[in-house]
This record gives C-alpha cells, structure tokens and sequence, in this order.
C-alpha cells in the first residue's frame, strides 16, 4: 500500500530519533519514497549519514546555505504525507503557536500534504497542561497524533511519554493514509466502555470493562472511511479520538438514549459496550448507611439496546453484537445473534487466556446470521479490529 507513496520524515532532537533509521527502512521496504529533514538538534542524535543511505536521498538541514535556498514550499507539496518523529515538547509548542525557525517547521506551515506526529518526550513533559494545550491545537488544525507508549524513559524514569515503536507508527500510517476507504459515505454508530447504575450518590453497580475493544473498532471504521460516532461508558483511560464524535454516557439508559437516538441513521451498528443488564430500581438521595447488617438492592432490567435496535433495523443496516460467555459459549453466542436480531456476533470466551477485560488482547469468533462462522487467534485489540471490520466489509461492502 506503500508502493510508490512519498514521504516526508521530520526529525527533531531527542532520544526517540536513534528509532528513525528503522522507521526509514520499513519504509523503504514496503515501497516508499523517502525524504529526510533534521531540525538543527536533531543532528546531535542520529548521523546524517546513516538516515541519507537509507533514505536514498540527501538529508535537508538548513533553509538556505551560502549557494542555495531549500524549498520548502515544494517539500510540502512532494510529500503525500509529513511524518514528524519523534515530536519534541519544543517543536510541538512551535508547530502549535506558529514559530518558524527552521527547515522542519517552514515546511510544516506550507505543507498542503496531510500531517502525522510521533510524539516523544519525558511524562512529566507529557502531561504538562501546555503540551496537552499543543497537543490538542495540532489535532484541531487536522494533524493526526500516534499515540505515546508506556514504558522506560530516556531519564530512567518509568511511564508515559515513549515513542511509538517504528512499526505501529508505520502502520498507523499506512492505516490512515493509505488504506482503501471502502466504508466512505457510510455512517457507523459504535457503543464501548461499560455502564455505572447508581446506588446512592457515591456508589455504583458497573464492571472492568475498559471500552478498549469498542474503542479500536470504532478507530478501525473511521480509517475506512466511516463517519463514525461512538457511544461511550464511564472509561478510566483517556483515547485520543480525533474525527470521531464521542458521546460521553454513564448509565444504561443514557447510553440507550444516545444509540436509540442516532440509530436510524447508521448504516453499520457495532454494540460493543457492556451494558449493565440490571440497575438499581431507587437511587438513594443520600449516602446509605451501614445501619443493618444486611443491605438488600432491588434491582430492574435495563433496556437491552441491541436487541431494540435489532427489532427496529433496516434490511440496509448491520448490526453487530458482542457476547462474552463463560460456557456453552457457541450456543450461546448463536442464542444471541437470534434473539436480538442482529447480522453478525463476535464471540469472546472468558475461558480463552488472553481474551475478556481489560486485557490488549483479545481471541475472538464471528458468528454470521447465514450461517458463517470466522475464528481468529490471540491477537492485539487493534488487529482484533480490523479482522471485525475485514468481515464487515467483505460480508456486506464488497
Ligand atoms: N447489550 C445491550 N444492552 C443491554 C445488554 C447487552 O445492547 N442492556 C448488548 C451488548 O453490547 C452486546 C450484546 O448485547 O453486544 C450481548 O451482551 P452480553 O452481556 O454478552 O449478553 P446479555 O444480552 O446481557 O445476556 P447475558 O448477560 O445473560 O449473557
């Protein structure tokens, strides 16, 4: 998919940028055309020896020397796509505020080409309010961000801030970019997370659901094209979710209002929260004592939005459910799919390791309303994803 793709690399200084030579060879050996800028302190980190034998074309330093002006106009417009990695904390508040003191960012600021960032510094640095300020004026100008990792940092430190590792940010950008986009004009609503049922006013009935698995289809439809809005649960984790229009909702009413309302204008309708199937029949105004020594909930059924949406659907619609069983996990999973009307239903199994949540991975099966059945192994959340949307496009769009 990268066959003949051109693109721009921007290289900042910091530790992250002994990754690039890498992240220039993945791409080179998947077709790309590779051209290299370095910012002034980018030069202390990797050689431009090394990055210009790989890329196979002269590393660009400096706007003008004694003889020549760089172009930078046109850098942007070669560029099918401007990759900065790593982003520094200093080159992300000057792309957020319009200072322009070098090559990398005079071609940032005349690039007519789309524009990835790879964002690398100390956690600290991370979560200062400013970069998350920077962070989110690059996103409003269009600028995909990739992720940060977890991990170990230049300072020794252990948390958040690491770059993405050369391949993710390779795929991420290949995803984005260059992925045929079958579901364009579609719209797809997508449910994830779990729900919070109030008690009293601190307390809840919920579940570990993270959204994780939810959240990466939802990610996975937008890269194909899809308009997509998800409906999300009461989540620990912050996502980045540019482009997608997120409904934020604690219970399982809220969140059946929020489908219910926007799904007679989907197309594709992938339930993937795990909604509470009870919920408190009283909130107590009050925090409950512990007066007795036994405390007795009364509980209702909540609304099951996809068996609803399910009644309600369109022969033009697909409906996706989700059913995580501990046992007779087929007959069940196909119980399901029947009884709430849906087209297709991803199996996962508490008893598969490595599937369920809270965990980055998942193992799953797809159960067909005409009878087919996919089975897949252990795998990422994010390839998880895309094997459910692979079946939704080769089921239904192709
Ligand atoms: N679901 C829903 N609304 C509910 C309950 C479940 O939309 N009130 C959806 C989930 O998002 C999932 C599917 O129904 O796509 C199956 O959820 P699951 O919890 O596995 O099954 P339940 O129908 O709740 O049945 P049970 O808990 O008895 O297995």
């Amino acid at each position: 998919m990268l066959k003949g793709k051109k693109i721009l690399l921007g290289i900042t200084g910091g530790i992250a940028a002994y990754k690039t030579p890498y992240i220039i060879r993945l791409l080179i050996k998947a077709g790309a055309e590779v051209k290299v800028i370095l910012t002034p302190s980018a030069k202390d980190f990797v050689s431009k020896l090394t990055l210009s034998t790989l890329s196979r074309n002269p590393v660009l330093t400096d706007l003008f020397d004694e003889e020549s002006w760089a172009n930078h106009v046109m850098l942007g417009r070669w560029a099918d796509v401007l990759l900065v990695a790593p982003l520094s904390c200093n080159t992300l508040s000057k792309m957020a505020t319009g200072q322009c003191d070098n090559l990398l960012l005079a071609t940032y600021f005349s690039a007519t080409c789309p524009v990835v960032v790879a964002p690398s510094m100390d956690e600290d640095m991370w979560h200062h309010p400013a970069t998350r300020q920077n962070i989110s004026k690059l996103e409003s100008y269009g600028n995909k961000i990739i992720p940060v990792d977890q991990g170990e940092l230049a300072s020794g430190l252990y948390g958040e801030g690491r770059m993405a590792e050369p391949e993710q940010i390779v795929q991420m950008l290949t995803d984005t970019f260059f992925l045929p986009k079958p579901l364009s004009g579609k719209r797809a609503l997508v449910s994830a997370g779990p729900t919070y049922e109030p008690i009293d006013p601190v307390r809840f009935i919920g579940n570990r659901s993270t959204g994780k698995m939810g959240v990466a289809i939802a990610k996975e439809l937008q890269n194909r094209g899809a308009d997509v809005t998800l409906v999300l649960g009461p989540v620990r984790e912050e996502f980045l979710l540019p482009g997608i229009n997120t409904i934020a909702v604690n219970t399982a009413q809220e969140m059946y209002d929020a489908c219910h309302d926007r799904s007679d204008r989907s197309d594709i309708i992938v339930m993937a929260a795990a909604v509470s199937d009870y919920t408190p029949i009283v909130t107590a105004e009050e925090k409950i004592k512990k007066e007795n020594d036994t405390l007795n909930l009364e509980l209702k059924k909540t609304r099951d939005i996809l068996k609803t949406l399910g009644k309600e659907k369109r022969a033009d619609q697909v409906l996706v459910g989700f059913a995580l069983e501990t046992n007779d996990e087929k007959s069940n999973a196909l119980k399901k799919l029947n009884e709430k009307n849906a087209d297709l239903i991803v199996l996962n199994s508490l008893r598969d390791e490595g599937a369920g949540f809270g965990l980055e991975t998942n193992k799953i099966t797809i159960f067909s309303r005409n009878g087919g059945e996919f089975r897949f192994e252990q795998k990422p959340k994010l390839a998880v994803a895309k094997d459910i949307v692979d079946v939704i496009i080769r089921l239904y769009y192709v």
